[in-house]
């Protein structure tokens, strides 16, 4: 998928609960400028893709198709 952007696909795929629970560790999910460093994507990809976020006790991992659309953004160079 071309032109994939962070405020428009990425952010909504995150739920408040995500938001809240991983800012107290230090990730914000609900951050561009957090999420657009490369090393806290591959970080929040590794996790969304081994299926270990986020956890059963919150709905259990994302679809495939959702974690290949976080990719996409990833490749097609983080845009806003
Ligand atoms: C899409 C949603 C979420 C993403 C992308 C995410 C991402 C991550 C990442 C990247 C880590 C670090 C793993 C590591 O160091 O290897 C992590 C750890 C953790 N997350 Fe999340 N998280 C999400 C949702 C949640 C939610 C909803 C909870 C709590 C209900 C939660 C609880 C934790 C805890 C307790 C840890 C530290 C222990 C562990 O690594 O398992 N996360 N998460």
């Amino acid at each position: 998928m071309a032109d994939v952007s962070f405020r428009t696909d990425i952010r909504p795929l995150f739920t408040q609960t995500d938001i809240d629970h991983m800012s107290g560790l230090g990730i914000e999910l609900d951050s561009y400028d957090y999420m657009s460093q490369p090393a806290n994507a591959e970080a929040v990809y590794e996790a969304l893709a081994a299926k270990t976020m986020p956890p059963d006790s919150d709905g259990g991992p994302w679809a495939d198709e959702q974690i290949e659309l976080f990719r996409s953004w990833m490749t097609g160079g983080y845009r806003p």
